[in-house]
């Protein structure tokens, strides 16, 4: 950009006044024209509804839209206002959540609404501040909400968004050193979009996931490209430099299909403080972090299997899931096992009939055993 100087001492990117009304100008043109349709926008011209703002943009967290769509859509069918998502078993919320991922999200976002429900007669707080508060509301997701349902200025920069801000200013810091750099740019646009935050976000999401795409950006379309410095070093591409990936550390465990004489099997809700979280489980032994594969790798020989099976009836199927986590990658021996008993199942383990087990309810990595098993 022309009027942009860096100081090399601060190493801080100031916008003129006329850059920053320029530029949001030709985002706020080329969204007029070109914005997607979206379940959760509000038509032109009106603000979002709070509620279904917060929803999607918790889900969207990590998650594409495309994938979010289906599963914002059912939330809202079922639970059409927070106060009813507020009322519901939360079993059912997880399962509705089932194969999102990353699950505190879905733990928080029942969490929030009870808050919103029982301590704000079921209306959102406005201010970034107050929303922040909330829980699984952190410094993006309050922003997003304050700008997109309540048109405040509020400096809101997800993936797609520190993906343009990169390249219009070819920042060349890595990331995730580079997020703070960029927010402080982004900030010089957002503070002074007093009219149209929350569109003026929303154009930078959808020109980063339609036009400035990470991989072959299609700059001939894009309406910032004339002040994009990326272009015109011809890095676009490059930007934002990633960090370096991590080899992940590979984890190890058994997976079993436990079934009585009265055809029901046995599943677990998962502790809140175990990964997947509150989900619906088969019964696992402990993942078990294979020695060499990360520094902390203890080098245990093999998991041991779970206490409440007779180890000499248990059967190797031979068959193994594999699932990637953002940290780790696990793989998980499946075993059969015939239950002797129909008696009461331990704390937090039910028997269900085995018709009644329905794959979508599980997190990915168990769907993929209950296919391979049911
Ligand atoms: N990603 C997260 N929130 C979004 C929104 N409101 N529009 C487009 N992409 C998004």
């Amino acid at each position: 950009m022309n009027d942009c100087k860096m100081t090399a001492k601060e190493q801080i990117i100031k916008i003129s006044e006329k850059k920053s009304k320029s530029f949001r100008g030709q985002m706020l043109a080329w969204y007029d024209k070109h914005r997607r349709t979206i379940p959760w926008r509000a038509p032109e011209g009106e603000l979002s509804d709070p509620y279904h703002v917060w929803l999607s943009e918790i889900m969207c967290q990590q998650t594409t839209v495309p994938a979010v769509i289906p599963y914002f859509l059912k939330f809202i069918q079922t639970w059409p206002t927070i106060t009813d998502l507020a009322n519901a078993d939360r079993d059912d919320v997880m399962k509705a959540w089932a194969g999102l991922g990353y699950y505190a999200r879905a733990r928080n976002l029942h969490k929030c609404a009870k808050l919103i429900a029982d301590d704000m007669s079921g209306s959102f707080p406005q201010s970034k501040a107050e929303l922040q508060s909330l829980p699984g509301i952190g410094d993006y997701t309050s922003a997003a909400i304050a700008a997109i349902a309540f048109n405040k200025a509020e400096t809101v920069v997800d993936g797609n968004i520190e993906r343009v801000m990169a390249r219009q200013f070819n920042i060349q810091t890595p990331m995730p050193k580079a997020k703070k750099e960029i927010k402080q740019v982004a900030a010089q646009f957002f503070e002074r979009e007093k009219a149209r935050p929350g569109d003026f976000a929303q154009s930078l999401m959808d020109l980063g996931s339609a036009i400035c795409t990470p991989k072959n950006p299609k700059c001939s379309l894009c309406p910032v490209v004339k002040t994009c410095a990326a272009h015109k070093h011809g890095n676009a591409e490059m930007l934002p430099i990633k960090a370096p990936k991590k080899t992940k550390p590979q984890k190890r465990g058994y997976i079993y299909w436990i079934e009585n004489s009265d055809n029901q099997v046995l599943l677990h809700t998962r502790d809140d403080n175990q990964m997947l979280g509150g989900m619906l489980a088969l019964p696992c032994s402990d993942w078990i972090e294979e020695a060499g594969t990360s520094a902390k790798g203890k080098g245990a020989t093999k998991p041991a299997h779970v206490s409440f099976i007779d180890q000499s009836a248990v059967i190797n199927t031979q068959q193994h899931i594999r699932h990637s986590f953002t940290h780790f990658d696990l793989r998980l021996d499946i075993f059969r096992y015939n239950a002797p008993l129909c008696g009461t199942a331990n704390d937090g383990y039910h028997w269900v009939e085995r018709g009644d087990i329905r794959a979508e309810n599980f997190p990915t990595v168990f769907k993929k055993a209950v296919a391979l098993c049911h």
